[in-house]
């Protein structure tokens, strides 16, 4: 029983997904928690208080003015009186609500009164979880401690495909676990150096809720905005294609999903992010300068106009070797080139180029290990050979559908130590990593390094 006397407030939003909520119910008392909800009025056209009631075996409460309510336990207490909150479905219009911290309506009104540990478990049309609209309440709500788990990509009700299912209750379920035992690890006041070994992170921005002691403060003495706030970033993306003549190119399959998503989650973190990227049929990122380029030595080159930055992450896969001599015309058929083999040569190291700068080196230099066998093992030696501070890892044999694909499963290894997360989505990998990039940036602040 993982969940053992644990006591969950679940606060039920009104979307198609409601209905898995009870289904979360289960999951959770399966684990020893005792679950008490609040549903929304929008909830209440999809499930009913009876039903929600009836699974948690504790009356369910709906509404702010009830005064039986009130007298027998007040909204107050009821953002007391659990050990997290946890919000399935998290619609568009609560995560608005939440942001801009309204207390119209019971769930509302708990969510802003708590200070307890709150994870979101977003459900939407894709569309809706895509605007730029909903992405700056999400950057908001991570920046007040908030954490998430999914939304994951999928079919949705309107035949439409993406972003926007709620996490299944089984993954919920774990997060609150992980929530749980995170906060458990801070409320030891463990060193935030230790983190590394400490189970993941759920997408928070500060490991525990809130305006902990430790989180980034403006002048004033308040949490800052944004977490990256104020903050350059350098990312690289995509594939480069190396000519071989007018017509021809060497390249990879990298779709330029996950360094574009960086870019995106540092954007919503508040960085200023100049994007280098490479060929990829994706749309640029919102709020990001995005400079266009093809081969390896245009990327160095664009790298490094943008430089300086704090941070700089290398996500593109640059082609390691370029055609030794490239042809000013189509090579035709018959031409003894062909007969004698592509002679290739290689490629600047862009990365380990800007890493081992004496001058000029951001803060935090992180770098990419593209493995298709023994992923930590080669990311290490890739750790120190290119003298960055973080490789993200991860395992693109081709039966992982990891390049090309909208999931990823990533280990972080710095010279602390690894740290492995589950497959997540790309867009949540990019949202964690620009979260524990701002908190390694402030640690160093912190330290004077
Ligand atoms: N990288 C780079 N410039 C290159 C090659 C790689 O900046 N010419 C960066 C990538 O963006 C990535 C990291 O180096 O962040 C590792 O890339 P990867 O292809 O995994 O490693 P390689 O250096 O190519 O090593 P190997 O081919 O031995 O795996």
């Amino acid at each position: 029983m993982t969940l053992a006397d644990r006591r969950i407030l679940l606060v039920i939003g009104g979307g198609i997904a409601a209905y898995k909520s009870l289904d979360l119910i289960r999951r959770l008392r399966e684990r020893g928690a005792s679950v008490r909800c609040v549903l929304t009025a929008g909830a209440q056209r999809f499930v009913t208080p009876l039903a929600a009631s009836a699974l948690s075996g504790q009356r369910s409460h709906t509404d702010l003015f009830d005064r039986e309510d009130e007298a027998e336990i007040g909204h107050i207490r009821l953002a007391r009186d659990a050990d997290m909150v946890v919000v399935a479905p998290a619609t568009a219009n609560l995560m608005a609500r939440m942001a801009s911290g309204a207390a119209d309506d019971l769930a509302s009104t708990v969510l802003l009164a708590t200070t307890l540990p709150i994870l979101l478990a977003p459900a939407m049309n894709v569309r809706m979880w895509q605007h730029p609209a909903t992405q700056r309440n999400l950057a908001r709500l991570l920046a007040d401690g908030v954490h998430v788990v999914g939304p994951n990509d999928g079919a949705m009700a309107e035949a439409e495909h993406g972003p926007g299912r709620l996490a299944e209750p089984a993954e919920i379920a774990d997060a609150v676990e992980r929530v749980l035992s995170q906060n458990g690890v801070m409320l030891r006041s463990e060193p935030r150096g230790s983190r590394l070994e400490a189970p993941s992170a759920v997408g928070a921005f500060f490991e525990t809720p809130r305006a902990q002691p430790g989180a980034p403060q403006d002048d004033a003495g308040g949490l800052t905005a944004l977490p990256l706030a104020g903050r350059r970033m350098l990312v690289t993306s995509g594939p480069t294609h190396e000519p071989i003549d007018p017509v021809r190119y060497i390249a990879n399959r990298s779709s330029g999903r996950q360094g574009h998503a960086i870019a995106a989650a540092a954007a919503a973190a508040g960085a200023a992010v100049t994007l280098v990227s490479g060929p990829v049929a994706i749309p640029d990122p919102p709020g990001v300068t995005v400079v266009r380029v093809e081969s390896a030595r245009e990327m160095l080159a664009a790298v490094q106009a943008t430089l300086p930055a704090e941070i700089a992450i290398f996500a593109a896969a640059v082609a390691d070797w370029r055609a030794a001599n490239e042809a000013g015309q189509k090579i035709k058929k018959d031409d003894k080139r062909r007969s004698r083999g592509l002679q290739l040569i290689e490629n600047p190291d862009i990365l380990a180029t800007i890493a081992h700068r004496k001058e000029g080196r951001p803060a935090l230099v992180v770098g990419f290990a593209a493995e298709t066998e023994n992923v930590v093992e080669h990311a290490r030696a890739k750790l120190a050979r290119k003298g960055c501070d973080l490789i993200v890892a991860n395992d693109v044999a081709p039966e992982s559908g990891v390049m090309g694909g909208t999931r990823n499963s990533v280990h972080l290894v710095t010279p602390d130590g690894v740290e492995t997360w589950p497959t997540l989505d790309k867009e949540e990998v990019a949202r964690r990593l620009v979260a524990r990039l701002a908190d390694m940036l402030d640690a160093q602040r912190r330290t004077g390094g």
